[in-house]
């Protein structure tokens, strides 16, 4: 099979979330500080009603509807998550309620853990499917969903919500290419999860941050000199992009990504008069001391404003809208970028892609979107399918203090057994599962609304 990858794809997004401001002006953190400082607009959330089955059910569901696939057609789903609740039972398993019901069992495919790398790893494996020797010429399914929540203090503001699905076979519109990807996986513990009896990381924020730009370090280098031997002149170098996606734990991270690859770019031409205007005593500043140096991020970051704007920023739109995604967060920016950008302008672009997940895991990748007019309407038709405008507008807002008790309340709910969820069910979306009980031996039921 040739050009495997994306034929479909559907995100899913709770109808609630809480304003960055509002939440800034009860935290009393600085005015500003989530807003510009992490760069975040809103934030998604759920209550006790969603939980991460329910979530990747919803888009599952969804998809299988929007784009009338039948379910026959499905023989392997891949789920990339780090949101655990029955830890042995994946959540793959839960999704089979769906494909059960027509008689469907034998369908390949568990889940995929390692923080926020989960999304990526079932997609690379949902593709060596395709492309292998067990392939029966059945579609695969990658799902990533999660639920990203933290306790009371500063990293609050960087949780998130949502759950995307997408339809993997070959001669697909957007395709995974595999031959230049790079990746980087190292041991770590800046974000964990040991404490089972709570739906909150272990995390070391700052740590988490330095780890991310290391890790993209690595990949961006191994990957450009991949493309470079290769006679791949489009992802030689940031200038080169035509769009790149990243996992957002914030925005302000991603800002400062592009910075850092202009760094990398830097690193390898320190003679290439766009670093003129560089002030001396930057360019012998040594690399280990760069993740911290103040004057080396803000002279790369203000450098690489006009890069980030024309490359990363129409992928944006819902990282900032419904904050970390977790292992959604890069598919979120893929929706985003098939969302803002024509697709007759995406038409044969290459979209370099970069995965994070603590603990740790990264790689850099490429999707080509194919140079043919039967392309660009399959794109269109997705965008048209996806509708991120008017369901991100159909939303309700929830005010800080309410939003603060809601997650007091399901911390108090947590891991028990034998207890019946309160959270509405009027303003959830349309065809949206949700929780209607959990039995005395953990046992979860669900509707679809
Ligand atoms: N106006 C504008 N900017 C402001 C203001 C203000 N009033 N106040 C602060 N800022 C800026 C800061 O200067 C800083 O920007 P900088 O990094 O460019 O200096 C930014 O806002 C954040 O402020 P900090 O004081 O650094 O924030 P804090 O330490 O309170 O928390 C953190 C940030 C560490 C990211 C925390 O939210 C966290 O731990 N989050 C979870 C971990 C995480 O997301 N890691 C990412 C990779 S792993 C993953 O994806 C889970």
């Amino acid at each position: 099979p040739q050009n495997v990858g994306i034929h479909a794809l559907e995100f899913y997004f709770p109808s609630q979330y809480v304003s960055q401001s509002e939440l800034e002006a009860h935290d009393q953190a600085s005015s500003g500080k989530y807003t510009i400082g992490l760069g975040q607009l809103n934030m998604a959330f759920v209550t006790d009603r969603e939980d991460v089955h329910s979530i990747c059910l919803t888009a599952v569901h969804s998809l299988l509807e929007k784009y009338s696939i039948d379910p026959l057609s499905i023989g392997r789903i891949e789920v990339g998550t780090e949101t655990i609740v029955d830890k042995s039972k994946s959540v793959k398993s839960e999704l089979m309620r769906i494909f059960a019901a027509v008689g469907n069992t034998n369908v390949e495919g568990v889940d995929c853990t390692n923080a926020c790398y989960g999304g990526t790893a079932s997609l690379f494996n949902s593709v060596a499917w395709v492309e292998s020797s067990a392939w029966d010429g059945r579609f695969a399914l990658c799902v990533a969903g999660d639920i990203a929540v933290y306790a009371e203090g500063n990293a609050r503001p960087t949780g998130g919500c949502g759950a995307v699905a997408m339809l993997i076979g070959p001669d697909a519109p957007v395709v995974l290419e595999s031959a230049n990807r790079f990746s980087h996986m190292e041991h770590t513990y800046d974000f964990y999860k040991p404490n089972l009896s709570s739906e909150y990381p272990t995390v070391d924020g700052k740590m988490s941050l330095g780890c991310y730009l290391r890790a993209l370090d690595h990949c961006y280098r191994g990957f450009r000199e991949k493309c470079a031997k290769s006679g791949d002149d489009t992802a030689t170098s940031l200038e080169k992009f035509a769009y790149a996606c990243f996992h957002s734990p914030f925005n302000k991270q991603v800002q400062k990504s592009v910075g850092r690859l202009l760094y990398n770019d830097f690193l390898r031409s320190p003679h290439d008069k766009q670093w003129d205007d560089m002030p001396e005593d930057l360019r012998n500043v040594p690399e280990e001391e760069s993740y911290t140096h103040r004057d080396i991020e803000q002279y790369f970051s203000k450098k690489a404003v006009p890069y980030y704007k024309r490359i990363v920023q129409p992928s944006v739109l819902l990282s900032q809208q419904l904050g970390n995604t977790y292992t959604a967060s890069l598919y979120s920016a893929l929706v985003s970028l098939i969302t803002n950008v024509d697709p007759a302008d995406l038409r044969g672009k290459r979209v370099v892609l970069f995965s994070y997940g603590s603990g740790l895991c990264s790689s850099m990748f490429s999707v080509r979107f194919r140079d043919s007019e039967d392309a660009v309407g399959k794109v269109t038709d997705m965008r048209i399918r996806l509708d991120i405008a008017s369901r991100l507008a159909a939303r309700h807002k929830v005010d800080p203090v309410e939003y603060n008790g809601i997650l007091k309340s399901k911390e108090l709910k947590y891991g028990k057994p034998n207890t019946a969820p309160s959270g509405p069910t009027d303003t959830l979306f349309p065809g949206t599962y949700y929780l209607t009980s959990i039995d005395d031996m953990w046992r979860r039921s669900y509707e679809r609304k």
